[in-house]
């Protein structure tokens, strides 16, 4: 198409491109008059040339409207949701949904599956036996007006620009561009019919974003467009120097969740659903200011409600989940080198090793184990005796424990002093 030449040679000279020609693109991805080869030149050259925010906005848009749109007012209350732009162990979700639902809000969402190094709610909930994350749209609603909560995965007909460009940018290294991060994230919201979305944006060396500026410039762009489109978008963000709690794998972070919605886990885990559920609660019917979500949702975990909503939510979309039902697979140990205190447990690098045993995915098709992962035994500032475990890796195939395990013993470093403690909020916006 000699449109789509002229468009991408503007861009390619740093020119700005309008509303008609994004839709024009857009439009072309999708019904495929617009090749691979073209929509990947643009998308590079919008990758070095960057977005304008008038550039970003008319994309998301032109993607929401690049499909169906969902209209969730027939329950005549907010649904809220949040987005995480993708961590290690993050299993913030599946603790944030039956929380939310439990002091007395809607929790509506449309998930992805995991790519890489990080995992996806979706084959985590799937790791529960029998959970159905498919349902076609009705059921969506009812279950929300039912009990609250229902998360599962994106129709094909919900931006479908999304995934085409997706896949495009995820083989042509041009995922990392602001705009097309923002207008991606986004463009999925709006179109799910979300009325208010709390963003957790990771910061480290697990994350998009590898120092807070750059996090809070995505931020500012997911705000612009939430803002635009009539959907209240709050962000938080979070550190992902290491893992999130010390669970990394599907079934393993189920079991995590299901500790904090008890009112156990681990500390950080608890601490980010709770500042999200500050975050997000506010947007909802209750009349509710930050402090007071807090602490209702603090109540929440300790009194046994949100655990209850999670077992309904389970039961509800199809899945056998019991507290203690699942079996361990066999695991290699990578023990510390010397005595000494954590200083470093490097997220991507866990990530990958929990994607070598079997949890993660190399390409969109690949399969996962539910029961594949990693747990650590240590994190950072915890001292540690020469000889103790640093973490097990679990995988039913010992060359692939032994490939992540060589990895896991590269993510940890040690030394005589503990580092100083860093903060797990970094700000919000
Ligand atoms: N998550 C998304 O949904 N899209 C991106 O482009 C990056 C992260």
């Amino acid at each position: 198409m000699d449109f789509v030449h002229d468009v991408i040679v503007r861009k390619r000279d740093g020119g700005e491109l309008d509303e008609p020609r994004l839709r024009t693109f857009v439009a072309g991805v999708v019904s495929g008059a617009v090749p691979s080869y073209q929509a990947s030149a643009l998308l590079m050259a919008m990758v070095l040339r960057g977005l304008s925010d008038d550039e970003t906005l008319w994309l998301a848009r032109a993607m929401i409207d690049s499909g169906k749109t969902l209209d969730l007012g027939v329950l005549r209350r907010p649904v809220l949701d949040k987005h995480s732009s993708g961590g290690v162990g993050d299993k913030v979700t599946l603790v944030l949904a039956p929380l939310v639902a439990a002091c007395g809000a809607v929790f509506g969402k449309m998930s992805g599956r995991g790519l890489g190094h990080t995992g996806g709610t979706l084959d985590k909930l799937e790791s529960i036996p029998g959970f159905r994350v498919k349902l076609p749209q009705g059921d969506f609603l009812r279950q929300l007006e039912r009990i609250g909560v229902a998360v599962v995965s994106q129709s094909e007909r919900v931006v479908p620009a999304d995934r085409l460009l997706y896949a495009l940018r995820d083989v042509t290294g041009t995922v990392e561009s602001d705009g097309l991060i923002a207008a991606s994230i986004m463009a999925k919201k709006v179109a799910s019919g979300t009325s208010a979305v709390a963003l957790d944006l990771k910061v480290g060396r697990g994350a998009f974003a590898a120092d807070l500026a750059h996090a809070r410039e995505i931020g500012r762009l997911c705000r612009l467009i939430g803002d635009a489109c009539g959907r209240p978008t709050t962000c938080l963000f979070s550190a992902m120097e290491q893992p999130l709690g010390r669970a990394v794998g599907n079934r393993l972070e189920v079991e995590e969740a299901w500790q904090v919605l008890s009112g156990e886990g681990p500390a950080d885990v608890r601490e980010l659903v709770l500042e999200l559920a500050a975050e997000l609660l506010p947007s909802a019917d209750l009349g509710l200011d930050a402090g007071e979500a807090r602490a209702r949702a603090e109540a929440a975990l300790d009194d046994g409600r949100a655990a209850e909503h999670f077992e309904r939510w389970c039961f509800v979309q199809g899945g056998d989940w019991r507290p203690g039902q699942f079996h361990r697979l066999a695991g290699h140990e990578t023990e510390a080198p010397q005595d000494g205190f954590v200083t470093r447990v490097d997220a991507l690098a866990v990530g990958r090793a929990a994607q070598v045993a079997g949890a993660g995915r190399q390409t969109v098709d690949d399969k996962v184990d539910p029961a594949a992962g990693v747990l650590l035994h240590h994190k950072l500032g915890e001292a540690v005796a020469a000889g103790e475990p640093l973490a097990t890796v679990f995988s039913r195939d010992p060359a692939r424990r032994q490939e992540a395990g060589a990895l896991l013993e590269a993510a940890f470093t040690l030394a005589d002093r503990p580092a100083p403690a860093a903060p797990l909020i970094l700000g919000r916006a």
